[in-house]
């Protein structure tokens, strides 16, 4: 007699579930660029589009690609693959789950050097309908316009997320605005700029540039290495021998960051502080094969604390060490294996009371290089003027300043810097100096601008 029974999941509701797991949509992104990045694409473009509840999010390479065949396997949850001890991917369901926690219909449409465009899709609703593991295969005229335009020239492949029902949604009568959806977009690109920044900068990795909405992504480097006051501390090699007896090397290199006086500009500073600014970024930035899982944070080795904002520790492993690691799903979460943490403790509490000196000394006596210094100018530096363009018009600047006014000067300088930093967004910045020009003293320069050009 057969004592087995096949019990087969529901496809419906384990879909459904998965979608929960915890995935934000920066994070999500990167499981995807970690995709791309492993088939050694060299370009990765993120594209997030908005046409209303047509609006669509892709990510598209320019690496290996895969065929037919390579697709079904890639949309299998629990696809298989060969790993290496320096792969990015892990567990077979990033594809799939961190896309679906934020659509119901996924695309993948690749070319390899062998084949055309293949393309297979989940669609939830789909699935829920028929509660089958069925993909569909979409035929030319149903491709999104992006899959043709990213491959047309190249191998590689393109991801869609369509539907977008967790993103788009704020509730069942209104979506998302233009704005609040470029807003995500910012979210993006700051995660992948910390995330991959070694990938970007090309340190210890081969380069990749990386882009969202056809801009590079900038590197977010969290020691700040090209600043001459950065200290970089002597590395230590923490060896251990994980359940399996096999041995294990996680490699610790701590930084303390320059005091703010001592940072060759107030924008290096700026920037430096991270996305969580500085007290939550102080600690430990744990990498698997080079690519971030952790940016800040002492995992209960010490307290986060001003006096030690300035202390940031690389830490390394590599995916010999996942278990040891107890790495997530989403990669956004590891702990400390037990055996090291004293010799990390000890590590941290040093560098903690040299990130200490240094806050209190404001570093030692010795300044960055300064640039010479000039005479100074006869004339005011020109500005742009207050009109609203994306990129500001040459020479239509000086006019407005020759008030010499100190506050004068110092609002058009705040002006200028909202609009180098929305030049890209161009609704919200128009919208911004729409209402600034509500003020009197900005409408009257506005209005002097005007007349002298
Ligand atoms: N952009 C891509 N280019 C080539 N192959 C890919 C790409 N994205 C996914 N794949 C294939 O799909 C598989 C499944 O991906 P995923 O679900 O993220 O799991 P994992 O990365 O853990 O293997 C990958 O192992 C890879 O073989
Ligand atoms: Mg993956």
């Amino acid at each position: 007699m057969d004592n087995k029974v096949m019990i087969v999941p529901s496809a419906s509701r384990l879909t459904e579930s998965l979608r929960d797991i915890g995935y934000d949509i920066p994070t999500s992104i990167a499981d995807l660029v970690d995709n791309s990045i492993e088939a050694k694409a060299t370009e990765i473009w993120i594209d997030v589009e908005y046409i209303g509840i047509h609006s669509y999010i892709s990510i598209s390479d320019n690496g290996v690609g895969m065929s037919a065949n390579e697709i079904d396997e890639a949309l299998r949850y629990g696809s298989n693959s060969n790993y290496n001890e320096k792969s990015l991917g892990k567990f077979g369901l990033g594809l799939k789950t961190a896309s679906l926690s934020h659509c119901k219909k996924i695309t993948i449409a690749s070319k390899n050097q062998y084949e055309e465009i293949n393309t297979l899709c989940w669609d939830l609703d789909h699935i829920n309908k028929s509660d089958k593991w069925e993909a569909l295969k979409l035929s030319e005229n149903e491709f999104n316009e992006i899959i043709l335009e990213r491959l047309n020239s190249n191998n590689g492949t393109v991801v869609v997320w369509e539907n977008l029902d967790r993103i788009l949604y704020k509730d069942e009568d209104s979506i998302l605005t233009q704005r609040e959806f470029a807003g995500i977009c910012r979210q993006i690109e700051e995660h992948i700029g910390m995330v991959f920044h070694r990938f970007i900068s090309g340190t210890n990795v081969p380069k990749v540039n990386i882009y969202i909405n056809g801009n590079l992504i900038q590197a977010w480097d969290p020691f700040v290495v090209d600043e001459p006051c950065t200290k970089a501390i002597d590395t230590s090699i923490l060896k251990f021998k994980d359940s399996s007896n096999s041995e294990i090397n996680v490699k610790v290199r701590p930084y303390i960051l320059p005091h703010e006086s001592q940072f060759s500009s107030k924008q290096a500073h700026a920037k430096a502080a991270g996305p969580k600014k500085w007290n939550r970024q102080q600690g430990l930035y744990i990498y698997r094969n080079n690519r971030l899982i952790q940016s800040g944070g002492w995992n209960r080795l010490r307290a986060a604390d001003e006096h030690t904002k300035l202390a940031r520790l690389a830490i390394d492993f590599d995916s010999r060490a996942d278990n040891a690691f107890q790495i997530n799903i989403s990669k956004m979460k590891v702990k400390i294996p037990n055996v090291i943490r004293g010799e990390l403790l000890e590590i941290a509490k040093k560098v903690s009371a040299k990130a200490n000196e240094v806050y209190r000394n404001k570093g030692d006596s010795k300044r960055p290089p300064q640039k010479a210094k000039l005479p100074p100018k006869k004339h005011p530096r020109k500005e742009p003027g207050l009109e609203i363009k994306t990129k500001p018009k040459k020479n239509s600047s000086t006019q407005i300043l020759h008030s010499n006014k100190d506050l004068d000067n110092t609002i058009i300088k705040i002006l200028d810097i909202i609009k180098q930093e929305l030049s890209e967004e161009e609704y919200l910045l128009n919208k911004i100096l729409s209402r600034l020009s509500n003020i009197d003293e900005i409408k009257k320069l506005q209005e002097r601008g005007k007349n002298n050009e």
